[in-house]
């Protein structure tokens, strides 16, 4: 009954989600604001007769505001279920393992080779410096690869590039082949490089709604890049299903790409807050990378991320550690209002 195929898969892990709500939930990087509240007032008076009728395939309204807020047409803007679906479909329709393999750094979003073993795909880690930083001149040494995936920032350890980076690597790599930047975590203090694409028609800006919009909830992604790209995009998602984005989401969608003030002050907020508990957590002897994302990578000498995890834990505090050699003696924190991170930090103290 189980395809070979099926079984060969090994699926992507998410975080915990405990649905009892006993935790201070720090460890799958959500927003710890509410979303604009205008949503509220679309939610109250929905007419739900509209949702008699299949949504819009095209998103036309929603990718229309995308292209006014980030200032390019809306024939360069692809909407998704998540983020997610988004990387599923760019692996899918740009990446061939004939000219080689998918480059992406050794320590990054674990989701990109579970999509390369789903599409087989092969995949190439490159080495961090030892600072966990990217260094993208290796990456134009590799002779044999089909595109590029790098996150900026990067997670899970919340450090940036710098556009100059990207720039270099954009200007050395054959304009046949695609780079994808996976913005996920842009809104809090990195430098997106989506005004880029105009330029560069191989590079994929990838962003989500999940994080610095609260909207993890709503399942809603986009791209940003050439009519070449966007175009094949369009081409997988109506060889998959029609209609991933439905009509509440779109709607909800454009609300939150509109309200620019509103999602200002939030993210304002948490960056603060982090540049905050940051330092308050080296002084009490942490080693904490130096983050622009809405989470910290952080490690106490003499003990192991899974040990932080569990004392966490047995406190009430969930944060996400990966067991895996290189970065086993981390955590990750996602950042929470400020009383919580006093509350992790008077945890912190007794580690
Ligand atoms: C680097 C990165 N990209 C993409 C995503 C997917 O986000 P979503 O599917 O919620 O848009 C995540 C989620 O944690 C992420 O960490």
């Amino acid at each position: 009954m189980l395809s070979e195929r099926m079984k060969k898969l090994t699926p992507y892990v998410p975080g915990e989600q405990p649905q009892d709500r006993k935790y201070l939930k720090l460890n799958t990087n959500e927003n710890p604001y509410p979303p604009s509240p205008k949503i509220e007032a679309l939610l109250k008076d929905y007419d739900i007769e509209k949702l008699r009728l299949y949504p819009d395939p095209l998103s036309e309204n929603l990718r229309e505001r995308i292209a006014e807020k980030y200032r390019v047409k809306k024939e360069n803007v692809f909407v998704s279920n998540g983020s997610d679906e988004a990387l599923s479909f760019s692996f899918y329709a740009f990446l061939d393992s004939n000219n080689g393999n998918l480059l992406f750094p050794e320590f990054t979003y674990s989701f990109y080779p579970v999509y390369c073993d789903f599409y087989g795909i092969q995949y190439q880690k490159m080495p961090l410096n030892t600072d966990f930083s990217i260094s993208t001149e290796e990456y134009l040494d590799e002779t044999e690869s089909c595109g590029i995936i790098i996150p900026n920032p990067n997670a899970p350890t919340g450090i940036a590039m710098d556009p100059e980076e990207i720039i270099f690597l954009l200007e050395k790599y054959p304009r046949d082949r695609v780079i994808i930047i996976d913005e996920a975590y842009i809104d809090f203090g990195g430098t997106s490089v989506v005004s880029l694409t105009d330029e560069f028609r191989n590079l994929l800006v990838i962003r989500t709604l999940s994080k610095g919009m609260s909207l993890a909830g709503l399942r809603l992604g986009f791209t940003i890049g050439s009519k070449e790209l966007t175009d094949a995009l369009f081409v997988v998602k109506d060889s998959f299903n029609s209609y991933p984005v439905d009509m509440i989401t779109q709607r909800i969608s454009e609300i939150a790409i509109s309200d620019t003030e509103y999602y200002k002050s939030v993210t304002e907020k948490i960056i603060a807050t982090r540049n905050v508990f940051s330092s308050e957590l080296r002084k009490l002897g942490w080693n904490v990378l130096p983050s622009k994302a809405n989470f910290v990578f952080a490690g106490k000498k003499g003990i192991s991320g899974q040990e932080i995890y569990l004392r966490l834990k047995e406190r009430g505090i969930l944060v996400r550690y990966f067991h895996i050699e290189g970065i086993k003696d981390f955590v990750r924190i996602t950042i929470g209002k400020k009383e919580e991170m006093d509350r992790l930090l008077e945890e912190a103290a007794k580690i």
